[in-house]
């Protein structure tokens, strides 16, 4: 695991912009995984800049988000179709026919699930999945509960996700109650994981999600499994983190007012 914190979310918007890119320079056809919120949405607005500027190409890339809500049709823009369309696509060359989200308006829903693992595999598995982080500890919409699907599945959205997320819609009436998410095995198969989370809010649960015990009650302490995870923290969602036992950690490089700027985790570990 490599945290890293950063004094302002501009700096981890710029450098989590960096990775992405990085990624797509050393592997152009590269397969990315998104994510949506309120978190990435710097991110996406510094990889438009990078494009604009001619930094990064997105034409040989594959992409693969998290989730889609049920029953709420792509054109309304509170669906994540319309975010990746507003806040993204719209505005970088990444072919639409390889801009992948799960359709939650399809007839057959499971059917729609297993189309969807199965593109994913198809595509060769994701290379870089980006995260960010519920209140609950869920990561896509896999919400805490006793066991997890491994594969895409459809979910019940636990209250507390229904009214982070009303922020979005007109009320929380018109927040959906059922979701397509990616499943956690899927999440977990990726070549490396990005975690961001940004905020005073966000503090416990990722003390809880990288500090905890691994429990399925907080599906992003799963995350402390996987071998390539890069953390990206501003100082307020760090604030409960305990230094010592980050430097305990193997692997771990924490930064206090550091800006990540070396890309070595990709001289030194090549995606293949
Ligand atoms: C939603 C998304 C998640 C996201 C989470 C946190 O529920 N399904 O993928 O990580 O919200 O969102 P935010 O970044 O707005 O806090």
């Amino acid at each position: 695991m490599n945290i890293h914190v950063f004094a302002s979310g501009d700096q981890l918007d710029e450098a989590c912009a960096d990775l992405i890119g990085g990624i797509i320079r050393i592997k152009p056809r590269a397969v990315l995984g998104l994510a949506t919120g309120g978190t990435p949405l710097g991110v996406y607005r510094r990889l438009i800049g990078d494009y604009r500027k001619g930094l990064v190409s997105f034409r040989h890339a594959t992409s693969f988000n998290l989730d889609e809500y049920v029953g709420l049709p792509e054109s309304r823009p509170e669906s994540y179709h319309a975010y990746m369309r507003k806040n993204l696509f719209d505005h970088i060359d990444l072919p639409l026919s390889r801009a992948h989200l799960p359709n939650g308006n399809a007839a057959d829903l499971e059917a729609e699930c297993r189309r969807y693992d199965a593109l994913v595999e198809e595509a060769g598995g994701i290379d870089l999945q980006l995260l960010g982080i519920g209140h609950n500890g869920h990561i896509g919409f896999n919400e805490p509960d006793r066991e997890l699907a491994a594969g895409t599945h459809l979910v019940h959205l636990a209250d507390t996700t229904r009214r982070a997320n009303a922020r979005f819609f007109n009320s929380i009436d018109e927040v959906p109650k059922q979701a397509i998410t990616m499943g956690v095995g899927t999440i977990l198969k990726a070549k490396m994981i990005v975690l961001i989370a940004k905020g005073a809010d966000k503090a416990d649960i990722v003390r809880r999600a990288l500090e905890g015990p691994i429990t399925t009650e907080c599906p992003a302490s799963l995350l402390q499994t996987h071998p390539r995870l890069i953390v990206l923290l501003d100082r307020d969602a760090a604030a409960r983190l305990s230094p010592p036992s980050l430097k305990a950690m193997k692997g771990v490089d924490f930064q206090t007012d550091g800006y990540y700027t070396d890309l070595k985790v990709f001289s030194t570990n090549k995606l293949t």
